[in-house]
């Protein structure tokens, strides 16, 4: 089984697809709200410095794990202690949980992209109001959601090297053109000074805990950490790759992207539509975006490059989500690489119809106060996440011991940060998790404001 064990061709094939797992939805929508929340330069610089710090020990955990193990999530931890196989497992049902309603927003992006192209008159004059007539009524969004997971899972099932390999290489530098792009033409807005200076000025006196929370939650969900996603990943690793260098060109490529998401953002906003609180999410991405692009000149051309750009965002991530519940299924059932693919496809197709439908038709049904697309969201980011993170840094910080895995990272390469992994994953990560996962529970139930 091992031997046929597919990999990537080489170092820029792995840091692609990886970095293409990274940059999702989370960096368009999300990091340039929270940027304008917390006071601008001062977010990004805490961002930065746990990106290398926290963010640089769980991802090198991670795509050690995979390699050393040449198995994704639930055989890895097997095989490294099998008392100790629950986390594989319960890192295993996060991508599976995560599929099928990333997938809802995919087949809402592809609709948005279709739009524009076809001419997108109402989309752009009547903002949310368009955005939630779409997602109200039953059949359209469900026949986008399967067009986007059947792209997916045909990536998938064209394999790592043919598949995954390929598309990123392809996407990802489109992805970047077009954020370079998109960028630079809202830079030249008239006005758009003023927002970019809001966007990059520290405001030291916003710093806080809550900040420092902030920033740590939107690292492990954009870096796709603690799902499964690195070490399946790192089991297609090729040995004599630097597992350090790699992971520092992924950092830089999901940070860069996730900044140039809010030059693109935060100006345009403050431009037309004269600053203002900034939302995030579905809100932000539907609804204020295309008012945006009306009032810009060529709005439309400039709002399917956008679409674009989130569509291959959002597809990279999806492939890697799949490809890891695949690769989960072929390790445990050993079943042929086909037959995984049908199975998951239809499972996430079955799981996505419920997230489809809570905005429309089942938009009663409230979980934990939430609808059913958010209430997955929040189990999966809020609570799984943090859970599987904690207990993969004890394991590997006091049982495995990180002398093993810096072998792994040692392999044929000098590990420059050896000293700071060590300090961060025993002693620092769980203290960070564990605040990250508190604040999350203490936010839902209401107690707390983030
Ligand atoms: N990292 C992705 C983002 O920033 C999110 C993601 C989550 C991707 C889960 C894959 C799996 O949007």
């Amino acid at each position: 089984m091992k031997n046929e064990r597919s990999s990537f061709t080489g170092k820029i094939g792995f840091v692609l697809a990886a970095a293409g797992s990274a940059v999702g939805l989370g960096n368009i929508w999300r990091f340039p709200y929270l940027a304008a929340k917390y006071g601008g330069g001062i977010f990004l610089l805490t961002y930065l410095v746990l990106a290398v710090t926290f963010g640089f020990t769980l991802m090198v955990t991670e795509i050690a794990i995979g390699r050393k193990t040449g198995l994704s999530a639930i055989g890895a931890f097997k095989k490294l202690n099998s008392k100790f196989s629950f986390i594989g497992w319960l890192g295993a049902l996060v991508p599976m949980i995560i599929l099928p309603y990333y997938s809802v927003i995919g087949g809402w992006v592809s609709k948005y992209l279709y739009t524009f192209i076809a001419g997108p008159g109402r989309a752009m004059e009547e903002g949310i109001g368009f955005f939630n007539q779409f997602v109200s009524q039953p059949a359209e969004p469900l026949i986008w959601f399967l067009i986007f997971l059947g792209i997916t899972a045909v990536v998938v099932f064209l394999g790592v090297e043919k598949g995954v390999e390929k598309v990123s290489k392809v996407m990802m530098p489109i992805l970047i053109c077009l954020s370079v792009v998109i960028a630079g033409y809202t830079l030249f807005l008239p006005g758009a000074m003023e927002g970019v200076r809001y966007y990059f000025m520290p405001d030291f006196s916003k710093f806080s805990v809550e900040l420092v929370l902030g920033a740590m939650g939107q690292l492990f969900y954009s870096m796709s950490l603690a799902m499964g996603i690195m070490i399946t990943y790192g089991s297609y690793m090729k040995k004599d790759v630097s597992i350090e260098s790699a992971v520092h060109q992924i950092e830089f490529f999901d940070t860069g992207i996730a900044i140039l998401a809010g030059l693109m953002i935060v100006p345009a906003t403050f431009a037309l539509s004269g600053g203002g609180e900034l939302n995030q999410g579905p809100g932000l991405m539907f609804g204020t975006l295309p008012q945006v692009f009306e009032r810009m000149l060529g709005g439309q051309f400039i709002g399917i490059l956008f679409f674009l750009l989130v569509l291959f965002a959002a597809l990279t991530s999806s492939i890697s989500l799949m490809e890891t519940v695949v690769s989960i299924v072929q390790d445990k059932l050993r079943w042929t690489r086909t037959a995984s693919c049908i199975i998951v496809f239809v499972g996430a197709l079955l799981l996505g119809i419920p997230s489809s439908l809570g905005n429309g038709a089942w938009s009663g049904v409230l979980l934990l106060g939430k609808d059913i697309l958010s209430f997955f969201d929040f189990i999966s980011n809020s609570v799984m996440m943090p859970i599987v993170a904690l207990l993969t840094c004890i394991f590997v910080g006091y049982v495995l011991k990180p002398k093993t895995l810096i072998e792994e990272v040692e392999r044929n390469m000098v590990f420059r940060s050896k000293k700071l992994y060590t300090v961060v994953l025993k002693y620092i990560a769980p203290v960070c998790i564990l605040l990250i996962l508190l604040t999350s529970i203490l936010e839902t139930l209401g107690i707390l404001a983030i």
